[in-house]
């Protein structure tokens, strides 16, 4: 009897890095992919009534990954009180609101990654409120492990700029260790999912260093 494979929901699976984290993971997991329109759920993940009517369409998972978020772009003197709000309300409190909902619908010994980037850490001109957005959700992750021991492992993805995203690299002076293809960026969801560990900031330049595969030095800050 062929086994049941574990079950991924990748809620914005149908975007540029969903779509690759839903191919990097099709060889081993069941993906049901999420996103408001097109996938196999839809889901406004900035409506609470839409992720529990997401999880009552799916049901019980091993895993959820976050692959999505909208965050305003600007300087810190360019930005208003509702570009920064509206950052907050885009891409930190959907993603917090699936995470919190989402816990009751994970198997025990399953994983939730969301997603916060690496302008938080390595800060580039022009992106104030995106480094916030990602700051907030590098901290809930390792301040919600704490909460959650062995129960759920919870943890986030730091990508670098996309390179199917067509960053502007001169306008934003990024050289190469910014830059990524989706695939590339994709290989640390699925290390988030198979580590083991809890409250770690994965960052997707430590694949393509050459240890695909869970090789990672995990960022505990
Ligand atoms: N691309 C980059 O260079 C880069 C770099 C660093 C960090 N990131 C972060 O990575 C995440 C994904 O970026 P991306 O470039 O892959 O985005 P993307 O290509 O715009 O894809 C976004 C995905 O999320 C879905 N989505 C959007 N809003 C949603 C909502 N409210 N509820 C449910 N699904 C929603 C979209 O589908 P629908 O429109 O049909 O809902 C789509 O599947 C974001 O948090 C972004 O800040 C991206």
């Amino acid at each position: 009897m062929e086994q049941q494979r574990p079950r991924v929901l990748v809620v914005g699976g149908t975007g540029t890095i969903g779509r690759a984290v839903t191919e990097c993971l099709a060889d081993s997991y069941e993906v049901i992919v999420a996103a408001r329109g097109g996938g196999d759920v839809q889901v406004d993940a900035s409506a609470l009534d839409s992720i529990h009517a997401m999880f009552a369409a799916v049901g019980t998972v091993d895993a959820i990954v976050s692959a999505f978020g909208r965050a305003v772009t600007g300087g810190v003197g360019a930005l208003s009180t509702s570009d920064i709000e509206a950052t907050f309300t885009g891409k930190v409190l959907p993603q917090l609101n699936l995470a919190r909902v989402g816990l009751g619908h994970v198997r025990d010994g399953g994983s939730i990654t969301l997603t916060s980037g690496v302008l938080s850490k390595e800060p580039v001109a022009g992106f104030a409120a995106v480094g916030m957005a990602n700051g907030a959700i590098d901290g809930f992750c390792r301040a919600a492990a704490a909460d959650l021991g062995d129960r759920v492992r919870i943890n986030c993805v730091s990508p670098v700029f996309v390179l199917e995203s067509g960053p502007d690299r001169q306008r934003l002076g990024l050289d190469d260790s910014l830059l990524q293809t989706a695939a590339e960026t994709a290989l640390a969801y699925r290390t988030a999912i198979e580590s083991g560990l809890s409250g770690v900031n994965f960052d997707p330049r430590q694949a393509r260093a050459g240890h695909p595969a869970a090789a990672q030095a995990p960022d505990r800050a």
